[in-house]
């Protein structure tokens, strides 16, 4: 039986107090489409002021470190976010694991940090456009994945991965449907080999350029079981039809 597919917004580092009328208008809309979840990943300073704005709806973080507490300046613990109101946080963003140099083993130690605290957790995997060229994309994705995974999915907390071409992300490219069909798949396979019959039930989203124009035909994709959305997140309007696609595919 096909998941309830996810549709998570990323804000990635947008987002003041005038915002917070977007997050509700998100919110109150997002409630039309009861056949999918939607959530909202917003800066950590935001957290707190989204989760108190609209209760009930799924505020989440994009990064967490990997440790309970201690001298690591400028960070935000699993228990933080929790405090702070967010159910959920993003691992692993391609921005991250290049920007901040993450390995795939710290990213392995956050999903697991968050996850033990029980937030739930959308891990990111992805290929560059080199990778892609060479004919290595499933190797290399599947080969990330397997090392940035958390070693059981114990818990009440919910792991998700989040597939993203890295240079799909923001540029308004995709990836053929074949190409995100071959890829979910492996990602499915791998989960399989991990974890069992609940690899069944972890929910595989495609992000990367996600639009209402395209939404409908990547959410028809087996083994797509939602979206990771960026700049179309940033507006109820651009946002709201995606999560409408994905309800229309359920
Ligand atoms: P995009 O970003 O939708 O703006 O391409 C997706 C992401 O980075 O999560």
């Amino acid at each position: 039986m096909a998941l309830k597919k996810l549709v998570a917004g990323n804000w990635k580092m947008h987002g003041l107090s005038a915002d917070l009328a977007e997050v509700e208008a998100i919110a109150s809309e997002a409630q039309r489409y009861p056949a999918v979840d939607v959530a909202l990943c917003v800066p950590s300073i935001l957290i707190e002021r989204a989760a108190r704005a609209v209760p009930g709806f799924p505020i989440g973080g994009q990064d967490v470190h990997h440790a309970e507490k201690g001298a690591h300046t400028g960070c935000t613990s699993a228990l933080m976010l929790l405090d702070a109101g967010a159910v959920l946080t993003i691992v692993g963003h391609s921005e991250r694991r290049d920007a901040q140099r993450e390995s795939d083993a710290e990213v392995k130690a956050k999903a697991t940090a968050a996850l033990s605290v029980g937030l739930s957790v959308i891990l990111c995997v992805g290929e560059s456009l080199d990778v892609r060229e060479q004919g290595g994309a499933i190797e290399t994705v599947t080969a990330q994945l397997d090392r940035s995974l958390p070693d059981s999915l114990e818990g009440e907390a919910e792991l998700a991965i989040a597939y993203e071409p890295i240079w799909a992300i923001g540029t308004g490219k995709i990836p053929t449907m074949p190409e995100i069909a071959e890829m979910h798949a492996a990602i499915r396979a791998t989960l399989r080999g991990r974890f069992g019959a609940a690899g069944e039930q972890v929910r595989i989203l495609y992000g990367g350029s996600v639009k209402a124009s395209n939404a409908g035909e990547i959410f028809g994709i087996r083994d797509v079981d939602g979206a990771l959305v960026g700049g179309a997140s940033l507006t109820a309007a651009d946002f709201i039809p995606i999560v409408a696609a994905g309800a229309a595919a359920s």
